[in-house]
């Protein structure tokens, strides 16, 4: 007999749907048996994601909110809300973003990190709760190898990042006994829309073909890594073999962000 997929029955709400790791996430959810709620601010995108998945047979709700507003990510809980629990949490949506010491004036800066860490927390502190009242839930948090590691010229994304591992790794220890896994995935140069303009696609085009992951390698670890419960996964073998280096003193200081204009 055919064993039934693995997240049957179970709703999924991923954020940053539209594009990238979220829309492969997306698939390979879809795959799994989940039932899907996408979340981006471009609808029709989300739609070009969410109807190949519903023709296959899954059912797929797409919302629109800009998680850099505080106010959005409130109404978007409350419209998830009613559509029932919640079982998995992607907190995916993310971009590059302002730098601390560059031009972008402050309330920009601060609105960046609204979406790279309030909203990861806001949407956290809304169904983390009831997961682990249920005894079942999944969490995982896309951060980046970037969080991993100071850099210089690296204000605010790797911060961010940063934080959202810690997070990740509080959350973890919290809820591990209670039936709900939370990882912390972070994953290397991956082939997405991230770095499609300006500055990141001129970086890339500069940068050695090794370093780059498909989208479906990074997710299909990422939700492997979640289900064995593990709190923070680097995705990418070479990206593992390099933390402990990464991790050093000695290295640190030779690594810098490029100087980027806003
Ligand atoms: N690609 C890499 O090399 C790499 C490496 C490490 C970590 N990551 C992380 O992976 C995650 C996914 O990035 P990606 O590489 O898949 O990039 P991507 O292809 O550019 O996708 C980013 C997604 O985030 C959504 N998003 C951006 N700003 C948003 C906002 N204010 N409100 C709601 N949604 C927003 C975008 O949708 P809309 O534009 O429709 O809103 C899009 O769906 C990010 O957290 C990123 O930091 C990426």
């Amino acid at each position: 007999m055919a064993s039934s997929p693995p997240y049957a029955g179970r709703r999924a709400l991923i954020t940053g749907a539209s594009a990238g790791l979220g829309a492969e996430f997306a698939r390979q959810l879809a795959r799994a048996g989940a039932e899907l709620v996408l979340v981006a601010r471009r609808p029709e995108a989300l739609e070009a994601i969410a109807a190949p998945l519903r023709a296959s047979g899954s059912v797929v709700h797409c919302l629109t909110a800009d998680l850099s507003l505080r106010d959005e990510v409130s109404a978007l809980v409350e419209r998830v809300e009613a559509l029932g629990p919640v079982d998995l949490l992607v907190n995916n949506a993310g971009a590059g973003g302002p730098a601390l010491l560059g031009p972008a004036p402050l309330s920009e800066q601060l609105r960046y990190l609204e979406l790279m860490m309030l909203s990861v927390t806001q949407l956290c502190h809304a169904f983390a709760p009831a997961m682990a009242a249920r005894g079942w839930g999944r969490i995982l948090n896309v951060a980046s190898v970037a969080g991993r590691i100071g850099r210089a010229g690296d204000g605010h994304y790797g911060p961010a990042k940063a934080y959202v591992i810690a997070l990740s790794e509080a959350l973890h220890l919290d809820l591990c006994h209670r039936g709900v896994h939370v990882t912390a995935l972070c994953p290397g140069f991956t082939h997405t829309d991230f770095h499609a303009e300006g500055e990141l696609a001129a970086m890339k085009a500069k940068l050695p073909k090794f370093l780059w992951y498909d989208a479906a390698t990074v997710v299909g670890e990422g939700l492997s890594a979640l289900e064995r419960n593990r709190a923070v996964y680097l995705s990418g073998r070479l990206y593992r073999w390099l933390d402990p280096f990464l991790q050093s003193v000695w290295v640190r200081p030779w690594l810098r962000v490029p100087a980027r204009p806003g």
